[in-house]
């Protein structure tokens, strides 16, 4: 497969690197925030999952030409993230406890006005078991959102339509004023991806967020089971975001006359991708 097929079979892979930013994904928050406008009046953010840094970077410059005061972006991802203006990092597991103490330090006691999860894990293939660590990733990142959002701030995160998203839209609607599903026109339309955009945060009396629970997510659900009440489940109004006449995420295109055989660099090459060693070794001649 040539260099330039993927910039061919992916325009906003393309797009994203002739416009500067690290990954496609930026175009999903972009698009988020012209339908929701996210991003107004917010100053304190945390961006989850933040690596290779897209989001972060929308969130830098949308903030910096919006916000009169300085905006504070703290960007937390397992992998390093290459610096970026504007944005403190932090490499951290957002399923570990000491995470939320070391956002807290970062924000002086402040309340956020916004966090986002575009978490995803490695995909092992094993699809219940990819399913269940989706599943924690997001309600980490919900637990986190609980705990440092301000009330009436906005929580969004990647999610999986699943056969229990209804049972995640029920607990969010607990705690959030709105709850709408939304699928950003730069995200494959073949992919069940989408995004939770949770507005007007209403802290609950007493609420532990660690009480936080999704359920039935590692086992085959069986929608007559009596356990799991009707009123556990809701449905959450679904909205399609971005431009219809923008480009289709599942099409190929032909790139312009002239730039075909021109591959862009990307942005930001990985700081530590899971094929790091195997690479050093195979300079150092050392691979078996
Ligand atoms: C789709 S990428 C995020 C892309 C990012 N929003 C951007 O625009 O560049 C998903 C990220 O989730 C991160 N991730 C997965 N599990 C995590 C965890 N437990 N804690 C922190 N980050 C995690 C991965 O390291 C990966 O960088």
């Amino acid at each position: 497969m040539g260099k330039c097929s993927k910039d061919k079979r992916d325009l906003y892979y393309r797009k994203a690197k002739e416009q500067g930013w690290r990954a496609r994904s930026a175009f999903k928050l972009l698009q988020l925030d012209s339908e929701f406008h996210l991003l107004d009046d917010v100053e304190r953010v945390v961006d989850l999952c933040a690596a290779p840094g897209s989001w972060s970077q929308v969130l830098s410059r949308k903030l910096a030409s919006k916000s009169a005061n300085p905006a504070t972006i703290v960007s937390v991802d397992l992998q390093p993230i290459a610096p970026l203006p504007g944005v403190t990092t932090l490499q951290a597991d957002i399923t570990h406890p000491s995470t939320l103490t070391n956002i807290l330090k970062l924000f002086g006691g402040e309340p956020a006005d916004f966090v986002c999860s575009d978490g995803a894990p490695d995909v092992t293939g094993l699809h219940d078991l990819d399913e269940y660590i989706q599943g924690q990733l997001i309600l980490s990142a919900l637990t986190l959102a609980t705990s440092l959002l301000r009330e009436g701030g906005t929580f969004v995160a990647k999610i999986f339509r699943g056969r229990d998203v209804d049972l995640l839209y029920s607990q969010l609607a607990l705690l959030f004023d709105h709850v709408t599903c939304a699928k950003p026109r730069s995200s494959r339309a073949s992919s069940l991806e989408a995004f939770v955009v949770c507005q007007g945060y209403r802290p609950r009396p007493g609420w532990q967020p660690e009480s936080l629970q999704l359920k039935h997510t590692l086992v085959p659900l069986d929608l007559n089971d009596a356990s799991i009440d009707a009123a556990e489940r809701s449905v959450a109004p679904f909205v399609a975001c971005g431009d219809l006449s923008d480009y289709d995420a599942d099409a190929t295109y032909q790139l312009e006359k002239g730039v075909q055989a021109v591959s862009l660099e990307p942005v930001q090459k990985p700081t530590a991708p899971p094929y790091k060693t195997a690479l050093e070794k195979k300079r150092a001649g050392t691979l078996r």
